[in-house]
């Protein structure tokens, strides 16, 4: 139902329209429509009717027709030499209308010259940048059937949006440059561009189709960068190994890379060394300059930088630096006798010993012993004990011994008698009593001491049956006293107690005799004093005792000098160095201790086994070795009694300085070879160390010049020496003076030349370049005709472009160039 209205609809429309139509519609016919035509060549095209008309005709430009009243009539040319030929057809109906058909006529004209390529830009491209290549055809026509294709090496380069031609082309034969934008990237460094251009007629085209023409190749330089690759922010290397694979610069032209540290320019092959950790600035200089920072980290195995042997002192804190220096940082382990251990902060006897101790990291491991010396006071003296012979005239023994770091001295106080002796010995003490007498019965006191301390024990020697029930006991100031220990001159009070006597009576010298209970002397002065108390009692024998007496005298002074010397020192020799310390009493007890500044230990501890107890005059020395770093050092020695409480205060000596003179070391000049140019002063500096300072002369020639500064001249050739002398020594230096002819005038003037036959050639040029432009032509290298001068250049954005005559000169672009 639908259906049928629509129909009808249509039918009306349809009806109207053949009403009103044009009565022109199909009146004409040309066969063919379009024609291509070579220019010059023959040409016929047909053009026929069916309606009934009066008169019908070609007009044209060539080859018109008069009117007749056919039904066909031919266009023909017979050599058509026009572009631009429009025939129209025409017939004239009886009613005076008139209806007309244009005919295309595609006039052509075969590409005959190879299209010119070239660049529109001198000089080598930059990446990313914009350039634009041109392909200029010469005398085709009609252009806008041109068909233009871009090549880079084999490939085709997709054509972009269609470069329309411009219609408004002459028909004629032109002159055409098309154009190519491309923004080069690295890849494109040294591609050949080129294009091809071939006439695209179409439809009744000639057959075969015209052909190709390619343009020549250009190839095009292309500069990018630079840009720094393989240089992370952090570089880790070993030591001995180098910088020279990372931080490596790509770029045209090839970037000149530069490391700096500091500011400092390094050398990036030179092998690393631990110290060569740090920032570093990576500088590409090429096409322009890129810089980055980066930071070096040079690896190494573990290293210890530790002691071979610590002396520490039980329960103190000690100074101990040991450690294992490596990047990455190493794991440091110590073993002692093969287990595991921590070094604790305060060290006991028992920690002493051997230790091994590791490091390890992922760079190398690295071991170390260190020896562990514990000092410790004396320990408890161990076997000594009480004797008990059982006749007088027995020899009796008594063994003092005891531990300690350094190993103990020891020292005895007894009743001093002829039969007694001591001999230590092994770190033991043994004092034998030969054939003891009633003076030997008593106590036996032994000190064992270090610097540290000292530990003492008292054991008494008895005869069975003699005399065991007396008891006197010495007292003073109310203390019971086993021995006296009093200075020299000093005033002295004993008590003499035994519990129940009738009497005492004390002997203190065959001269000096009383009967009381107290001694007393205001000044005692007696070296050889042996007080002896006798005590009688009601009922059983009496007994006597004698008192030791320990008389002692510090030192007044201590001298310190050399042995057989005097004034400094000259390296590398013995000296023996001597501590005088006079008049001292008793010569057993005193220690002698030597010090060297800077250092916390003593050099030395000196005792003296000599009993004499009257006031002698002893010495003490140590050996000093004289080198360079012993100049300045300065020692001393210290005397002190050991004689329990009442010791006096140790004395010291002044300070001694040694002065170590040595021979000169000649540190300038430290080349052989010496080079002098004709016409330069130059001063060679001589410069040598040594003390005292060295003077200095140079010789040449028979003559000498005194100082270390020497103006040298080409008179001097041969041979100088140097001489540095001191009261150590002197040393020498000789070198060769060696004439050097200076090359730099001759360079200077070789550049000067260089320089000078550029600029002729140069101006050369230049003039013949003037001339050619004036006359209105000019000849390029390829000898390729430029194609376009002054004419039409299009592309898709129907650019003119101007022409260029300088851009021959381009160098980097082969070809020609507009
Ligand atoms: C035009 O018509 C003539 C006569 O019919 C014929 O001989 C000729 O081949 C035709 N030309 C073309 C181009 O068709
Ligand atoms: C290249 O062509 C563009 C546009 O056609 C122009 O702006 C530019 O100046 C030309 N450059 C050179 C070096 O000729
Ligand atoms: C132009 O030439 C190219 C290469 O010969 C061809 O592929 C393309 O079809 C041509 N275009 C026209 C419109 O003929
Ligand atoms: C240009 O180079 C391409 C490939 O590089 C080559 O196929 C072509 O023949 C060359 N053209 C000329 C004229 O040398
Ligand atoms: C064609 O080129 C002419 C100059 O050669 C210019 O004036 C005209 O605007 C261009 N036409 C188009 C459509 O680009
Ligand atoms: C290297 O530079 C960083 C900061 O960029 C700085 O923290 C560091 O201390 C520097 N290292 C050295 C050895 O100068
Ligand atoms: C302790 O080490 C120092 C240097 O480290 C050395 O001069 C000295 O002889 C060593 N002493 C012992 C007992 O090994
Ligand atoms: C440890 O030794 C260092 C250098 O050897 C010193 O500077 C420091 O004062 C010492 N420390 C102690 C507590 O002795
Ligand atoms: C220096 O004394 C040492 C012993 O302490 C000895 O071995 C050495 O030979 C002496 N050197 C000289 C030059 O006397
Ligand atoms: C003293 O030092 C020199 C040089 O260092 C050395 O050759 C010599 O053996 C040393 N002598 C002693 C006793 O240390
Ligand atoms: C030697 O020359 C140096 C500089 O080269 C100067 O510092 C020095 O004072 C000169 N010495 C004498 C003794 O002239
Ligand atoms: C095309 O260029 C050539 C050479 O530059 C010139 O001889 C010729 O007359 C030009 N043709 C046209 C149509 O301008």
């Amino acid at each position: 139902m639908y259906e049928g209205i629509c129909f009808r609809v249509f039918l009306s429309l349809l009806s109207l329209w053949v009403v009103d139509a044009d009565p022109c519609s199909g009146a004409l016919t040309i066969s063919p429509a379009r024609v291509v035509v070579e220019y010059g060549d023959f040409v016929e095209v047909n053009c026929t009717t069916s309606i009934i008309h009066d008169i019908m005709g070609w007009e044209a430009t060539v080859g018109s027709t008069p009117g007749t009243d056919k039904q066909l009539i031919a266009w023909r040319v017979y050599r058509l030499s026009e572009w631009d030929v429009k025939p129209i057809c025409y017939v004239t109906l009886d009613n005076g209308d008139q209806c007309t058909e244009n005919l295309d006529v595609i006039v052509y004209k075969d590409l005959e010259y190879v299209p010119t390529m070239s660049v529109n830009h001198t000089g080598p491209m930059i990446e990313g940048q914009k350039y634009q290549l041109q392909c200029a055809i010469r005398d085709v026509a009609p252009v806008r059937y041109l068909n233009v294709t871009w090549y880079r090496g084999d490939d085709m380069i997709p054509p972009g949006p269609d470069p329309l031609l411009n219609s408004s082309y002459p028909s004629s034969p032109s002159n055409v440059t098309f154009s190519l934008w491309i923004s080069p990237s690295r890849q494109d460094d040294g591609a050949q561009f080129w294009c091809a251009a071939e006439l695209s007629l179409g439809e009744g085209g000639p057959q075969p189709p015209p052909p190709r023409m390619a343009s020549q190749n250009v190839s095009i330089t292309v500069h990018y960068g630079p840009e720094i690759i393989s240089c992370p922010g952090s570089i880790y290397v070993s030591e001995g190994e180098n910088l020279e694979n990372f931080c490596i610069a790509k770029g045209n032209p090839w970037p000149i890379v530069t490391w700096h540290r500091n500011g400092v320019l390094v050398d990036p092959s030179h092998p690393l060394s631990r110290q060569d950790s740090d920032n570093y600035t990576v500088t590409a200089s090429g096409l322009a300059e890129s810089v980055q920072l980066t930071t070096v980290y040079v690896m190494y195995g573990p290293e210890f930088h530790c002691p071979s042997n610590l002396t520490v002192e039980e329960y103190r804190t000690y100074n101990l630096s040991c450690s294992a220096e490596g990047y990455p940082k190493p794991e440091v382990q110590w073993f002692k006798e093969g287990e595991e251990i921590d070094l604790s902060e305060t060290l006991f006897r028992a920690d002493q010993g051997k230790y091994h101790i590791l490091a390890n990291s992922s760079h190398g491991n690295a071991s170390h012993w260190l020896d562990v010396r514990v000092l410790y006071p004396p320990s408890s003296i161990v076997e000594l004990e009480d004797v008990e012979v059982d006749v007088l005239g027995s020899d009796v023994a008594l063994k003092c011994s005891s531990s300690g770091d350094p190993r103990p001295q020891y020292r005895w106080s007894y009743f001093r008698d002829e039969n007694v002796r001591v001999n230590t010995e092994d770190g033991v003490s043994l004092l034998h009593i030969n054939g003891v007498t009633k003076l030997n019965i008593g106590t036996y006191n032994c000190c064992a001491l270090n610097r540290l301390g000292q530990e003492c024990k008292a054991v008494r020697v008895t005869v069975r049956g003699v005399q065991a029930s007396c008891h006197i006991q010495f007292s003073s100031a109310g203390k019971t006293v086993e021995e006296l220990v009093v200075e020299y001159g000093k005033n002295v009070s004993i008590n003499c107690n035994a519990r129940g006597h009738k009497m005492i009576k004390w002997t203190i010298s065959p001269s000096h005799k009383f009967t009381g209970d107290t001694w007393t002397e205001k000044a005692l002065t007696d070296w050889n004093v042996k007080p002896v108390c006798r005590a009688t009692f009601e009922g059983h024998d009496p007994c006597e005792k004698l008192l030791d007496v320990t008389l002692f005298k510090s030192p007044k002074d201590l001298s310190i000098s050399f042995q057989n010397h005097s004034g400094p020192v000259v390296k590398n020799k013995n000296y023996t160095l001597l501590c005088e310390i006079q008049d001292v009493a008793p010569v057993e007890n005193l220690v002698v201790t030597w010090y060297k500044k800077g250092l916390n230990d003593s050099l030395r501890m000196e005792t003296f086994q000599n009993t004499i107890m009257t006031p002698q005059n002893v010495f003490s020395t140590i050996i000093i070795n004289a080198t360079k770093a012993e100049n300045g050092a300065q020692y001393w020695c210290e005397a002190k009694l050991e004689v329990g409480e009442q010791a006096p205060k140790p004395v010291k000596s002044k300070p001694f300085d040694v002065t170590v003179y040595y021979a000169p070391a000649i540190t300038l000049p430290n080349v052989s070879v010496v080079p002098v140019f004709r016409d330069y002063q130059e001063v060679l500096v001589c410069e040598a160390e040594g003390n005292p300072k060295p003077d200095i002369t140079w010789s040449f020639n028979n003559r000498s010049s005194k100082g270390g500064n020497l103006t040298i001249s080409t008179e001097m050739v041969g041979e100088i020496t140097c001489r540095a002398t001191n009261e150590g020594g002197t040393t020498t230096k000789t070198v060769q003076l060696v004439f050097k002819e200076d090359y730099l005038p001759l360079i200077a003037g070789f550049v000067a030349i260089v320089v000078v036959i550029i600029s002729a050639i140069f101006v050369f040029i230049y003039s013949i370049y003037y001339t050619n432009t004036k006359m209105g032509h000019y000849s390029l290298k390829d000898a390729k005709p430029n194609p376009q001068n002054g004419d039409v250049a299009q592309n898709g954005l129907d650019s003119n472009l101007p022409v260029k005559k300088l851009s021959q000169q381009n160098i980097y672009v082969l070809g020609a160039m507009p």
